[in-house]
């Protein structure tokens, strides 16, 4: 149950910039995931917690300890990986007690322990099975029996979820929290799935390119993105361009292309600025016909998608923007393709963005 801080660090390799400058502090018996893109760095950052690289530059800290020339084996940490790395020779149970039994436990004890585990993930029954006779979904639960049988009290997951089909996904990601919680483990879990995080996580660090984003609670990340790209790849957002029209103690308003006014709430902008607002698809109100009102804007419906929980409607606004909205299918009204519409939000539920200096396009690409 070890803190983890990583300070100030940055690998490449060759040209390839990795991480930049990375600062994260992960806490003790905290669920942590590292979230972002292909390719922005989390299996590197996990492999350098791990110490199978070594940073070009920071330092990495174990609890107390100082572990950069600490080897991989004398961290005390677990390892899970994406894909099914099991010894493809021994059984269920052999695969479980190598850890206690490579650590030097007599078969006793180190029964012990894989009767615990294999408990703990469901698979007791299957003990005598050979990886090559297991789901993917068990042969993952036994990667993380095998992990947690070691007794390390630092849990790294690579994607340890990617290679599994939807269901499964789900309901082992629960499991593995709940395993990590009843143990009192650190668990550091890198996944590209947002979904996945925000359901696994008491807090996410987004990474976009070698460089940490926004730290948070998937609470906090969701209500309150810090950048157009943490509003994008957290949840979904619907971006609207326009430039700052009135800037007052009291007032922000914003003019969107086409000319319909609206207003925000955030401050720290400056009147004439080109920013861009972020809103989430179910903050959208949608009422049939014209309306005039605050943040009011009329437009038509273009696609209907149901869902099951939700709806989703794909409005193109006055000023031929295009925007997405959800409602839940069991309540309230449901709307036609080409039906007029008003849609409409509060003013605080629109988060504004100085617009990014790469385009908004490039911002929000994943890849
Ligand atoms: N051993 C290596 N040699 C050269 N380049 C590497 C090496 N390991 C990683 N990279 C590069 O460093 C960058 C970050 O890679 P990394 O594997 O950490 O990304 P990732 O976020 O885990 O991506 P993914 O979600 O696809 O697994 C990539 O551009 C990758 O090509
Ligand atoms: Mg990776």
């Amino acid at each position: 149950m070890p803190d983890v801080r990583v300070v100030n660090v940055s690998k490449k390799f060759g040209k390839i910039v990795a991480l930049d400058n990375v600062s994260l502090h992960i806490h003790e018996k905290e669920y942590f995931s590292l979230l972002g893109p292909s390719g922005c760095g989390k299996t590197t950052l996990l492999r350098l917690i791990a110490g199978l690289i070594q940073p070009d530059k920071g330092e990495i800290y174990i609890g107390e300890r100082f572990v950069n020339n600490v080897p991989p084996e004398d961290r005390d940490i677990g390892f899970v990986f994406q894909t099914f790395a099991l010894f493809p020779h021994m059984n269920v149970w052999d695969n479980v007690i190598y850890g206690p039994r490579v650590k030097g436990f007599d078969m006793k004890k180190a029964g012990i322990i894989g009767h615990e585990v294999l408990e703990m993930v469901k698979l007791h029954e299957r003990s005598d099975a050979f990886p090559n006779e297991l789901s993917g979904g068990m042969m993952q639960r036994t990667a993380v029996a095998r992990a947690l049988a070691a007794g390390a009290k630092l849990l790294l997951l690579d994607e340890p979820l990617g290679q599994l089909d939807a269901k499964v996904r789900k309901e082992l990601r629960y499991d593995i929290r709940r395993m990590v919680k009843d143990l009192e483990l650190t668990a550091i879990h890198v996944t590209h799935d947002q979904a996945e995080a925000m359901s696994i996580s008491d807090r996410i660090a987004v990474i976009k390119k070698g460089k940490v984003q926004q730290v948070g609670t998937p609470e906090e990340l969701y209500m309150n993105p810090q950048s157009v790209f943490v509003a994008n790849f957290i949840g979904e957002s619907n971006f609207l361009e326009g430039y700052v029209s009135i800037m007052t103690g009291k007032e922000t308003s914003i003019e969107l292309r086409g000319g319909t006014k609206v207003h925000a709430t955030n401050g720290d902008l400056k009147r004439g600025e080109r920013v861009v607002l972020a809103i989430r698809p179910e903050t959208f109100t949608i009422e049939k016909g014209a309306r005039r009102g605050e943040n009011a804007i009329s437009g038509s419906v273009e696609r209907v998608v149901f869902e099951g929980t939700n709806i989703r409607y794909e409005v193109r606004l006055e000023n031929q923007d295009s925007i997405l909205i959800a409602k839940p299918s069991l309540m309230g009204e449901w709307f036609n393709i080409g039906e007029k519409v008003t849609v409409s939000f509060q003013r605080e539920k629109a988060h504004v963005f100085p617009y990014p200096e790469t385009g908004l396009k490039e911002e929000i690409a994943v890849e």
